[in-house]
């Protein structure tokens, strides 16, 4: 039940915004392309450029502001692709291991069976950001998703504990002193779920009880005492009723934890922006953030990009939709001085989780990154450069 990360399990990732916009029937089908097609002109402004002269590199420009500037990456595209691999090496002071560091996921499995971990190519991944100077940021320890097969038959109440505090110690162990930032738990409410405190129905729920969370927080602050320890989570960036409950919940929780004095010590904003959606609200986005950093929390936002699912196909028209929302958004986050890290998920539209997890329904490729296809600068970096340039120094 608790299986890998398949696409069918994985419809519920990131944006379940879009989750229900699916119908067959012709007449919600026409309403629906008529709403579309509203969406994209109230989106999409033709004047609008996103001008600029220097093309100094990411993570010099997020640092001359005290950010850090990263992307995810999979080790099967960094071995195999050596001009994606310096792309990373020009724009990126941190790399995200996009599947090494979870429990199983693409063709990475840290954690064979239940008595084994494989650090093959997790150790790739720390190497290669290591030798370029770059920090890397572990996710995730405690999801409910991508977890092995083996997960369900081998896991009950009477071991769950032992295997989460076995895991931890020893992955955040084995990169002790040379991770940034772990996401030692991802993606643990859901109101919808139901559950007191809005706790998501997940497998370490459902075996351990609420004290899961803080139990993980302490077993890995206790394995690598110098690592940032974040609580991450997504679908917290729009004025919807789904999100706003979310915002209010997460809150919930890290208040609680920061009260009870459990060893957190950051926020993962996970950012996967939707490109259609209108519902932004800057104030209430900015009140969201600047109420996680009075809790004492430094901010992450840990897996930008922009699903332009349902935008016009027209490359102009997508890119500029798409490079408005990155500028928008930014302009909003990194105005907040908590916010220490920025990282897209992924760097080149060549390789994004979005063409399998959302893909088009005309078949077009997805372009919801900083770097085109062929791993050119396009609108949507010079959107993110031109946001960190306005965004104060912190
Ligand atoms: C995604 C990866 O991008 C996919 O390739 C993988 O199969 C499933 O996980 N939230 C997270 C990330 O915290 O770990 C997810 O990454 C995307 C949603």
């Amino acid at each position: 039940m608790y299986s890998r990360c398949s696409r069918r399990r994985a419809l519920t990732l990131g944006a379940g915004v879009l989750a229900g916009l699916g119908t067959a029937i012709a007449a919600k089908a026409g309403v629906k392309a008529a709403y579309r097609h509203y969406q994209a002109q109230v989106l999409d402004d033709p004047d609008r450029t996103f001008d600029l002269v220097d093309l100094t590199p990411l993570k010099q420009r997020a640092q001359a502001k005290g950010l850090i500037f990263g992307a995810a990456a999979r080790h099967q595209d960094l071995v195999s692709d050596p001009a994606l691999a310096d792309c990373y090496r020009t724009e990126c002071a941190l790399l995200a291991p996009e599947w090494e560091l979870k429990w199983s996921a693409g063709n990475a499995r840290l954690r064979p069976d239940p008595a084994q971990f494989d650090f093959t190519m997790a150790d790739w991944m720390v190497d290669f950001a290591q030798t370029r100077q770059m920090q890397v940021r572990g996710n995730a320890l405690v999801w409910h998703l991508c977890l092995p097969d083996w997960f369900t038959e081998r896991v009950n109440r009477q071991n769950a504990e032992s295997l989460l505090v076995q895991h931890i110690q020893t992955v955040v162990g084995h990169y002790a002193g040379k991770v940034q930032s772990w996401d030692v738990v991802n993606e643990a409410i859901e109101p919808q779920d139901g559950q007191a405190q809005s706790l998501r129905r997940s497998p370490w729920w459902e075996f351990l009880g609420p004290d899961y969370i803080d139990l993980a927080f302490r077993v890995a602050a206790a394995a690598d005492p110098t690592a940032i320890l974040a609580y991450n989570d997504y679908g917290l960036e729009y004025d919807t009723p789904d999100n706003e409950a979310k915002r209010q919940a997460v809150l919930r929780l890290l208040e609680r934890l920061k009260s009870q004095g459990t060893p957190i010590q950051a926020f993962g904003l996970q950012s996967h922006l939707v490109g259609n959606e209108l519902r932004f609200n800057p104030e209430k986005l900015r009140r969201f953030l600047s109420d996680v950093a009075s809790l004492g929390l430094k901010i992450l936002i840990s897996e930008l990009d922009v699903i332009d699912r349902e935008l016009p196909q027209p490359v102009e028209t997508r890119d500029r939709i798409v490079a408005g929302l990155y500028e928008d958004f930014l302009s909003v986050v990194l105005d907040e001085p908590a916010v220490i890290t920025l990282v897209t998920w992924g760097l080149s539209d060549r390789y994004t989780w979005l063409t399998e997890f959302h893909p088009r329904s005309d078949g077009a490729a997805v372009r919801p990154l900083p770097l085109d296809q062929a791993l050119t600068r396009k609108s949507a970096w010079r959107a993110i450069a031109r946001a960190i340039d306005a965004a104060p120094t912190r």
